[in-house]
């Protein structure tokens, strides 16, 4: 399966709706493909070193590309849709600023020629973000891996719950709060996105 992130594949909603049939949802686990993919990490990690080498801003996009995608209906990667004039790409939050779907749909493609229709788009974000912050010298975090990639891209529910660049300071910190996160959050994803991004984007 060379499927890019960007499309919504026939193939995908008949996956899901088979999920929707087993009666518990699986939790994710950090070690959720390691025998469907045992390779993952390692090319997530190579695609992301390969894009950082080609351009560094490219890290803090991996990053607020994860966040913004996990802001509206959970970590899904319905960013990443082709949505139309309404799905997330084109909503204020995202239009003309988010970037990096095409390094996703590198990743993507190395990933599949390993390991075919196994990992998810979502999962993918998740570690590049992750592979991201690390390799530039931030943190480093264990990624909870099993997500399914949604098929609904909302762009009015983006434009209502991701910060908008003229949002006052209380209502961005409202909106981060409302997802389960903090002062601390709001100043680690902020921050170092607009000091690479060299605009005042949130
Ligand atoms: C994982 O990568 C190694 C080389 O880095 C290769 O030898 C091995 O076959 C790969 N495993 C799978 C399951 O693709
Ligand atoms: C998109 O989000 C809006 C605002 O929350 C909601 O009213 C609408 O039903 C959603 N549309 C879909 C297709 O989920
Ligand atoms: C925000 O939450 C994190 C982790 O739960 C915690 O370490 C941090 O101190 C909190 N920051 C604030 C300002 O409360």
């Amino acid at each position: 399966m060379k499927r890019p992130c960007s499309s919504s594949g026939y193939y995908f909603c008949l996956m899901n709706m088979f999920l929707l049939l087993l009666p518990v949802r699986s939790q994710l686990t950090t070690d959720f493909y390691k025998s469907s993919c045992p390779n993952l990490s390692k090319i997530v990690r190579r695609e992301v070193q390969k894009a950082l080498m080609n351009e560094i801003r490219m890290a803090a996009s991996l990053l607020r590309l994860h966040f913004h995608d996990c802001f509206v209906n959970g970590c899904d990667g319905s960013i990443l849709l082709d949505g139309g004039d309404d799905g997330e790409k084109s909503a204020a939050p995202n239009l003309n600023s988010a970037r990096g779907y095409e390094v996703v749909d590198t990743i993507k493609s190395s990933v599949e020629s390993a390991c075919s229709g196994v990992v998810s788009c979502a999962d993918i974000l998740a570690i590049a973000a992750r592979d991201s912050v690390f390799l530039s010298g931030g943190p480093f975090w264990k990624v909870p891996l099993g997500r399914r990639d949604g098929t609904v891209s909302n762009g009015t529910l983006a434009t209502e719950v991701l910060p908008a660049p003229f949002d006052p300071l209380n209502t961005i910190i409202s909106k981060f709060t409302n997802m389960g996160l903090n002062l601390t959050d709001v100043v680690s994803l902020s921050v170092p996105i607009q000091l690479a991004e060299q605009v005042y984007i949130v």
